[in-house]
């Protein structure tokens, strides 16, 4: 296996696989792998010549200075874990001083409005983070695709929005949410849950298919406040937010119109561990 942490050295690296036409497939992480991370690793390998990942635990994109410090930072698993899937991914694994150069600030991006809305109205400054390291990552990889979760749903339209603005030459594709057994979407944070929040934070997603039955028959407000009202009751979950959301725009949806898509997206505390997840709505 692969491990690359100098930017000159898998530019190197690259320059070859072109030069024998080979495809990109990239797949960005934060590290503490886990089985979702590995299924967008499985089609990156699947649809292209070879598979880069790289894990980096991005400072610009973090509002909160306690989480960035307690964020899991295990390559060597991570290394392994990957290893199970195929010996041939390479790992890009580069220092803050080689992505900032000693001056850790994000630029900042418009992506039309779609930064404002949910994890952008509760994570100060967190999309023009993840613009500025995607954007970088993107021009080091030179990817031919690039794969991205639906778990961060608002980040992926993001993505394709820069892509779209900078003419980066780069297709993204959206991965399914991978999730638990019992239905907890896979996170690098789950693993910092106390016993009673593991125990507790199925309940996010359970709300959640409830709420897409609910959204059937009954209009986005009276959804929202019966969420609302869920959260209210239970003892360990505290509700940030939940949004129906048109997906196109990521807007609060105010009346229902059959020719739309929809979304419900949630962010919970359990503890001090901020869990997000979301559902597509028929
Ligand atoms: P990270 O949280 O490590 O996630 C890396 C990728 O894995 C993202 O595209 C995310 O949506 C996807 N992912 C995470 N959990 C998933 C799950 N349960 N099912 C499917 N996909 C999942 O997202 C980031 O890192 C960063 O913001 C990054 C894009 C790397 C920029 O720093």
């Amino acid at each position: 296996m692969n491990i690359f942490s100098e930017i000159k050295q898998i530019q190197k690296f690259i320059t070859q696989l072109k030069l024998k036409n080979q495809t990109i497939g990239f797949v960005p992480t934060m590290g503490a792998l886990h089985q979702g991370h590995l299924s967008l690793v499985a089609q990156a390998l699947a649809n292209n010549d070879v598979a880069v990942v790289s894990v980096f635990v991005n400072p610009t994109q973090f509002d909160n200075a306690e989480d960035l410090k307690k964020y899991p930072r295990t390559l060597e698993k991570d290394a392994d874990l990957l290893k199970t899937v195929s010996k041939d991914i390479i790992i890009y694994a580069p220092s803050v001083d080689a992505i900032y150069e000693n001056n850790v600030i994000a630029q900042h991006f418009s992506f039309d409005g779609l930064e404002h809305e949910m994890e952008g109205r509760f994570r100060d400054g967190h999309f023009d983070g993840v613009g500025t390291i995607v954007k970088r990552l993107f021009e080091i990889i030179t990817p031919d695709n690039a794969y991205f979760g639906e778990k961060d749903f608002q980040q992926l339209a993001i993505i394709k929005k820069l892509v779209e603005k900078y003419h980066i030459p780069v297709k993204i594709t959206g991965c399914k949410i991978h999730r638990e057994s019992n239905g907890l979407a896979m996170s690098s944070r789950n693993t910092r849950l106390k016993p009673a929040y593991q125990t507790a934070a199925p309940f996010i997603y359970k709300t959640l298919q409830t709420a897409k039955d609910k959204f059937g028959t009954k209009s986005a407000n009276k959804v929202t406040e019966w969420v609302y009202n869920e959260f209210a009751k239970h003892e360990l979950l505290k509700l940030e937010y939940f949004i129906i959301a048109d997906v196109k725009t990521l807007k609060t949806v105010k009346r229902k119109s059959k020719t739309k898509n929809y979304r419900a997206f949630i962010a919970v505390y359990a503890d001090d561990i901020r869990l997000i997840d979301n559902i597509a709505l028929k």
